[in-house]
């Protein structure tokens, strides 16, 4: 499967003051990981968190990018910005840009697809709401989000996407997927790629569970078969905590 990747997702969390001394925390609490360690960062944060990571094994990412290379787009950060200053990943598609930033799959690929142009690693998030749930449509939301995800996009590049399970009703809530529900989505979405592609690229591709992993019940949910690493939004912002869940990522 997937190699294990463990990625902080920091939110609009910490200053860019306090990022250079907490990258290279996590970066010694994790030292002797056997999974790539990322450190998503806001955007006024990556600079100094790319500087604390040289030399280290922590890679940085992005929250967000545009799928414009430049121009008239006030506010906005391109993938040549984030390659130019040394940032390695970028989450797409997250939930909460979903929600509040007319996000949409629409945009979620064109990002994927210029992210992967510029050789930086996506993350891809997908996952639905408890009313989507209750109704018995998971699989086939998620399925609509992954094909969308994927367009256009060929196989050799398909197989350095990262894809996050993020099931929103579980993120920033206590609430977490059970160790089965995370992985039966999880394995869905391989089988989506199987389709989309072949066994051979699908079993390539990392995917990730996000939505309250933390110290405690990372074991279980990263023993599973189909999950290969987690995106972490409240316990990344501890290192000692992240350095828990980066552990059980073998
Ligand atoms: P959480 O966030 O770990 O705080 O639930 C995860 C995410 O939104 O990526």
């Amino acid at each position: 499967m997937g190699k294990y990747i463990i990625a902080g997702n920091w939110k609009m969390n910490k200053l860019p003051s306090e990022t250079y001394d907490f990258v290279k925390e996590v970066a010694e609490a994790t030292k002797g990981a056997e999974c790539e360690v990322v450190c998503c960062t806001p955007y006024v944060c990556l600079a100094p968190a790319v500087e604390a990571a040289k030399g280290t094994h922590v890679k940085i990412g992005a929250e967000n990018l545009h799928f414009e290379d430049s121009g008239a787009f006030t506010g906005e950060v391109s993938a040549d910005m984030l390659a130019d200053l040394g940032v390695d990943y970028v989450i797409i598609g997250h939930s909460e840009r979903r929600a509040y930033n007319n996000e949409t799959d629409e945009t979620v690929n064109k990002k994927i697809v210029k992210a992967l142009s510029k050789g930086l690693i996506p993350i891809v998030c997908v996952g639905e709401s408890l009313e989507e749930r209750e109704a018995g449509i998971t699989m086939d939301l998620i399925s609509i989000q992954i094909k969308k995800a994927f367009a256009g996009v060929p196989a050799e590049d398909a197989v350095k996407v990262v894809v996050a399970y993020e099931p929103i009703w579980a993120i920033g809530t206590g609430r977490t997927a059970t160790d089965d529900q995370a992985e039966e989505v999880c394995c869905g979405i391989r089988h989506m790629l199987s389709d989309l592609y072949d066994e051979a690229a699908a079993k390539a591709v990392t995917i990730q569970y996000g939505g309250s992993m933390n110290a405690k019940n990372c074991a279980g949910l990263l023993a599973k078969e189909n999950i290969d690493g987690g995106l972490i939004g409240g316990a990344s912002l501890k290192a000692p905590d992240f350095a828990t869940i980066v552990a059980a990522a073998k």
